[in-house]
């Protein structure tokens, strides 16, 4: 498979659970993007969006064939990288711990607290890598960050600016003992996948921030004895239509 060269890429997106594919996107070219790390979740596809040059990577696959756990989170950056991303929104499922963060609201998270294992969560994993020390004291950049809430803003969409993302391994729900626990760390928000990505794009110095869409009260916080899985994806994808008016104007 030749591999391609480094295009043009204004914004790259990697879609979560409820966003297999990118909505819009005209005259798009799949690419297979080979990565020292293995097999990225899936071609990226990279096409035309409100006039700008979009790459969309589905994290769990096009068909939702991968558990977050086992998401080659390195290979998906670096084919983003290597295809020459420079700015990525990360959309995650999360759970909602937090009063004001219940179903369908979409947050911005400033904060990320790691409780996920077994992962590799660095570039530095691979034998003979560079150690290299990143400053990751706010996860987001910020300046994708203020463009993102921005672009919400004149696309006439809610979203809540900042809050703290918990990351677990999954593919499993949340305890309420985890999530009281989370709580009481400072969680705001409950996902799968937010970490390692946003490190990983740290290392490979792009610009990553985050757009949470909340599928669910997390265990114990909403008034429900169990969570439904059926309620989460209808949830889903009424906030996954608000992504891409979000990210019309995030380009203009
Ligand atoms: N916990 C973890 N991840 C999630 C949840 C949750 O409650 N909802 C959607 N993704």
């Amino acid at each position: 498979m030749p591999q391609p060269k480094p295009t043009s890429i204004d914004l790259a997106v990697i879609g979560g659970s409820g966003l297999y594919n990118f909505p819009g996107l005209q005259h798009a070219e799949r690419h297979t993007v080979d990565t020292p790390y293995g097999a990225a979740s899936g071609d990226i596809v990279v096409g035309d969006f409100a006039g700008k040059r979009v790459a969309f990577l589905a994290r769990h696959g096009e068909s939702h064939n991968l558990p977050p756990h086992r998401v080659n989170y390195r290979a998906n950056l670096w084919a983003l990288h290597k295809l020459g991303a420079q700015r990525v929104i990360g959309v995650n499922a999360v759970g909602g711990i937090r009063a004001d963060m219940g179903p369908r609201v979409i947050v911005v998270p400033d904060q990320v607290i790691d409780y996920t294992h077994g992962r590799y969560t660095s570039f530095c994993d691979a034998d003979g890598a560079e150690v290299k020390h990143i400053d990751f004291s706010e996860p987001y950049t910020e300046s994708l960050r203020r463009d993102v809430l921005a672009a919400a803003g004149r696309a006439n969409v809610a979203v809540i600016n900042g809050g703290c993302y918990g990351a677990t391994q999954g593919p499993r729900l949340e305890t309420r003992a985890e999530i009281a626990r989370m709580k009481r760390d400072g969680c705001d928000l409950v996902g799968m996948t937010g970490m390692p990505e946003a490190a990983l794009a740290r290392e490979l110095e792009l610009a990553y921030a985050c757009l949470a869409l909340v599928a669910n009260f997390a265990a114990g916080c909403g008034d429900e004895a169990e969570i439904s899985i059926e309620e989460i994806f209808a949830h889903l994808a009424a906030a996954t239509a608000n992504v891409p008016p979000i990210i019309e104007a995030l380009l203009k």
